[in-house]
């Protein structure tokens, strides 16, 4: 199936960095928000990533007034319906989702293709709020979408095959690399990178080593860009730890169960990057 029109929902980090790669890849895109304040702040993230991209000289001025011109922003979900494809980023809350779904799935074709950006949500759930159950999917973006390079496509027992054909071949077109993934809670990476994250911070609870020497043992001693507390800070504590609440609901397990430290952070607001205090502080 050929895509033409994108609709992307929810203008968050993850929404606008995917709105602006669809847009990026030639893709007219529609970027749909709840309200305005919202949308204008989802907007000016992505007006900021493209002349970012600008400076670096990862894309011409020409290219990203192109893209610009291709971005649509929008509050009403009725905007998406000549969208072939659709990809949900809200928030990570198993109603509001299947609500949001459910609404777009009276708006748009029979032919649309729906995919979810969530982390840790079981698809198969999402799914199941539409009547398209074998043209529903997930596609996972990692942050900063711009920049990381894979792309989760994941498959639900009622996929079908041509949706699966088609995703991996539109992920190809937006510069990505697809890996295919089964609809288990976390797919791959963050069922590995999970209890990572959640583990270092029960190093630091445990005093086996500073915040500094925590993040400098795994990117001096394993080659990772940022260390696991400043990664936390980057993806955000709060979205941490609903991820790890959702698959510890689903796998019982000890290793995703969210450590009390990174519980009282998030319940004092320190959320990482975005409210400028986490493990680290940030100046605005
Ligand atoms: N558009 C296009 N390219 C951009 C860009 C933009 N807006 N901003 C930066 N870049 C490019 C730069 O030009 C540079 O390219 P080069 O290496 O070819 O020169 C590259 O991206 C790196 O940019 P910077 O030099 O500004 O930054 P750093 O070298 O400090 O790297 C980082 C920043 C990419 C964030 C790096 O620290 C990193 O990879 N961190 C780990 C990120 C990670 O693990 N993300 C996954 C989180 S988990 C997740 O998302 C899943 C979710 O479900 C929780």
């Amino acid at each position: 199936m050929k895509v033409n029109k994108v609709g992307v929902l929810g203008a968050g980090l993850m929404g606008s960095g995917i709105a602006e790669v669809c847009a990026k890849s030639g893709y007219e895109t529609v970027v749909r928000e709840v309200s305005g304040e919202l949308l204008e702040k989802g907007i000016g993230r992505i007006a900021a990533s493209l002349a970012k991209a600008v400076e670096r000289g990862k894309l011409s001025g020409a290219a990203s007034e192109a893209a610009r011109a291709l971005l649509k922003a929008t509050t009403r979900v009725q905007d998406l319906a000549g969208c072939d494809l659709v990809i949900e980023a809200v928030v990570e809350n198993l109603g509001a989702k299947k609500a949001l779904f459910a609404e777009l799935d009276a708006v748009c074709a029979d032919s649309a293709i729906f995919c979810s950006n969530t982390s840790s949500l079981t698809i198969t759930e999402l799914a199941a709020a539409t009547r398209r159950p074998d043209r529903f999917a997930g596609l996972h973006f990692f942050n900063p979408v711009p920049v990381m390079k894979l792309v989760e496509v994941v498959r639900t027992i009622a996929t079908s095959d041509e949706t699966i054909e088609t995703l991996l071949d539109f992920a190809r077109s937006l510069g990505k690399e697809p890996v295919l993934a089964k609809d288990n809670s976390g797919f791959i990476v963050n069922r590995l990178l999970v209890p990572y994250l959640l583990d270092a911070v029960r190093a630091l609870e445990e005093g086996v080593g500073s915040r500094e020497d925590i993040d400098r043992g795994m990117e001096l001693g394993c080659g990772h860009p940022m260390g696991p507390l400043k990664l936390l800070d980057f993806v955000g504590l709060d979205t941490t730890y609903a991820i790890a609440e959702i698959m510890f609901a689903e796998y019982r397990e000890k290793r995703f169960a969210p450590p009390p430290l990174l519980k009282r952070m998030v319940l004092a607001g320190r959320y990482g990057r975005k409210s400028g205090r986490g493990f680290y502080e940030y100046g605005s």
